[in-house]
């Protein structure tokens, strides 16, 4: 149950190292690993395929009834499906990129997937669960244990997206990355600290810095 799992909070901006670092720390500590992110991705990739308008709120809710999620949890295995469909692949695609903020932006989607999150972290049979987002350390979990704000300088964040996307220029990845966070900003706060919430600037850090930094934080929770 969620009182006896150790909940680790970790939000931050797109390109901050946020998944791959909560992976890497879960994996250490044999914890389960929560990517909400892929949900919401998951969510939009289901919108556009029941064909509602995304631009409009009220379409946008109704595809909610007939989202099916099913995502991993362990970080050796990831996968998310919606309805029996794989769409691991599919969610990183620019067609769901370009288009989940207008999906995350709906407060009724939020709290129906902040209910999907809760429930998932209640039901995992691991010691801990790392869970990652844009609202984990304030909506989401703010009675987690540990929470943790990662963050890393724009120009640190682009060339790291640009460095996983191979095929698109530096300039292209920059500007969808600051259209995101500017699209994203204005639905949740995730560039300042709550209060109580750590913050990790992997800015002068490498990944392995970065992970042990955040193992600090959760040793000194313990
Ligand atoms: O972390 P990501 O890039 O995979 O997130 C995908 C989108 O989902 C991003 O545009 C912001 C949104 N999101 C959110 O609003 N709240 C979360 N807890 C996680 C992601």
């Amino acid at each position: 149950p969620f009182e006896d799992t150790v909940v680790v909070a970790v939000d931050g901006p797109a390109g901050s190292g946020k998944s791959s670092v909560s992976k890497a720390v879960a994996r250490k500590l044999g914890y389960a690993y929560l990517d909400t992110g892929a949900a919401y991705r998951a969510f939009a990739w289901h919108a556009q395929r029941a064909g509602v308008e995304l631009e409009e709120q009220a379409s946008v809710v109704s595809a909610l009834p007939s989202f099916e999620l099913d995502e991993a949890t362990d970080p050796d295995h990831f996968f998310v499906r919606v309805g029996g469909t794989d769409v691991t692949d599919a969610i990183r695609e620019p067609a769901v990129t370009g288009v989940v903020s207008l999906v995350a932006r709906v407060p009724d989607v939020r709290a129906a997937l902040t209910a999907i999150f809760r429930r998932i972290a209640s039901e995992t049979a691991a010691p801990g669960i790392v869970i990652e987002g844009r609202d984990i350390t304030t909506v989401v979990a703010p009675d987690a244990r540990v929470r943790v704000l990662l963050t890393a300088s724009e120009e640190v964040r682009m060339g790291r997206r640009s460095a996983e996307l191979t095929g698109y220029s530096p300039e292209a990845v920059g500007e969808q990355l600051k259209a995101r966070d500017r699209a994203d900003s204005r639905v949740v706060d995730f560039m300042t600290a709550a209060d109580g919430v750590t913050t990790v600037d992997s800015t002068e850090l490498n990944f392995d810095e970065t992970v042990d930094a955040v193992i600090a934080v959760i040793q000194s929770r313990s």
